[in-house]
């Protein structure tokens, strides 16, 4: 019998809110290009029908089995087995798949539907990543809550734009019944004000209520106003490389993954640390 080096289940974070157009894709591509630049072997998986995360990447089209979350989902393979690399190194992805839209209502008569996500993720190969990061659609369809119920944690755009508590309190309701009924983690590792404009009022009315309800769970450094995060997909670049070291939204985004991290250890996981040695 040969004992390999340890290979644990990826931690699994999730980028949610059902609202759309508060930064989750945003979110989501740049805590995962973030967590790989800071040593964190990370893979990012589109569940957005859209595919909007996946844009900032290139990938060659393999020649076999489509590699993408809706192949994925449909015949239940192992994440690892569907990982693409990207050019940001220590970041693979898995783009969402042209039916991925359509995965919902294929799904629907699948047995243990809801876990099939924590199932594919579970199934940890060599060459498995330590970190999912989970870009999610604007609502709370059956991937969604694939996601939901494999997330460990949440991560959680609030866009300064609009008052956000009803949809916050419905994010709520879904997470508690995630929790009683499938036995989930998804715990919200935080807030993350997005779209944060200290000169308007709505900003300032935003902030204020995240903060006085959710108190530290809200991150420290909010991500600003910045139009190169429009920019930046259609360049295919993360925030990292798309801004110089200064950039607003490159620095906003550092801020978010050292403080993800920080958050991480605080509960116990060490992710990018170095492996116990090996007693094979
Ligand atoms: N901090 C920001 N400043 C300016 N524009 C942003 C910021 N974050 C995201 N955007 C832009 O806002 C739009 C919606 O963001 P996106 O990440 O796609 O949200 P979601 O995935 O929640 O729909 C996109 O055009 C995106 O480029
Ligand atoms: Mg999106």
């Amino acid at each position: 019998m040969s004992f390999g080096p340890a290979i644990r289940r990826p931690l699994v974070l999730a980028v949610a809110n059902q609202k759309g157009g508060v930064g989750k894709t945003t979110t989501a591509v740049n805590l995962a290009a973030g967590l790989a630049i800071a040593g964190v072997r990370t893979a990012l998986l589109d569940l957005d029908g859209q595919g909007s995360a996946s844009a900032t990447f290139r990938w060659e089209s393999s020649t076999g089995e489509p590699r993408d979350a809706a192949t994925m989902f449909a015949r239940e393979l192992p994440l690892t087995s569907v990982l693409l690399e990207t050019h940001v190194p220590g970041l693979s992805l898995v783009p969402a798949g042209d039916s991925l839209a359509g995965i919902d209502a294929k799904l629907a008569t699948s047995f243990g539907r809801e876990r099939i996500l924590a199932r594919c993720v579970a199934s940890v190969r060599e060459g498995a990543p330590e970190a999912v990061v989970i870009d999610t659609a604007p609502y709370l369809g059956l991937v969604t809550l694939n996601a939901l119920v494999a997330a460990d944690y949440l991560v959680v755009p609030v866009s300064c734009e609009y008052l956000p508590m009803l949809g916050l309190r419905l994010l709520h309701r879904t997470l508690e019944d995630v929790r009683r009924r499938y036995g989930a983690r998804a715990e919200v590792l935080g807030y993350l004000l997005t779209m944060y404009d200290r000169r308007e009022a709505i900003t300032v009315e935003v902030e204020g209520i995240l903060r006085r309800t959710f108190g530290d769970l809200v991150f420290p450094q909010p991500a600003r106003v910045d139009t190169r995060h429009k920019a930046s997909p259609s360049h295919k670049k993360t925030i990292f490389e798309f801004e110089g070291p200064s950039g607003r939204g490159r620095s906003d985004y550092a801020a978010l993954v050292e403080e993800v991290l920080r958050r991480l250890r605080q509960r116990g996981h060490h992710p990018g640390a170095p492996p116990p040695p090996s007693f094979g």
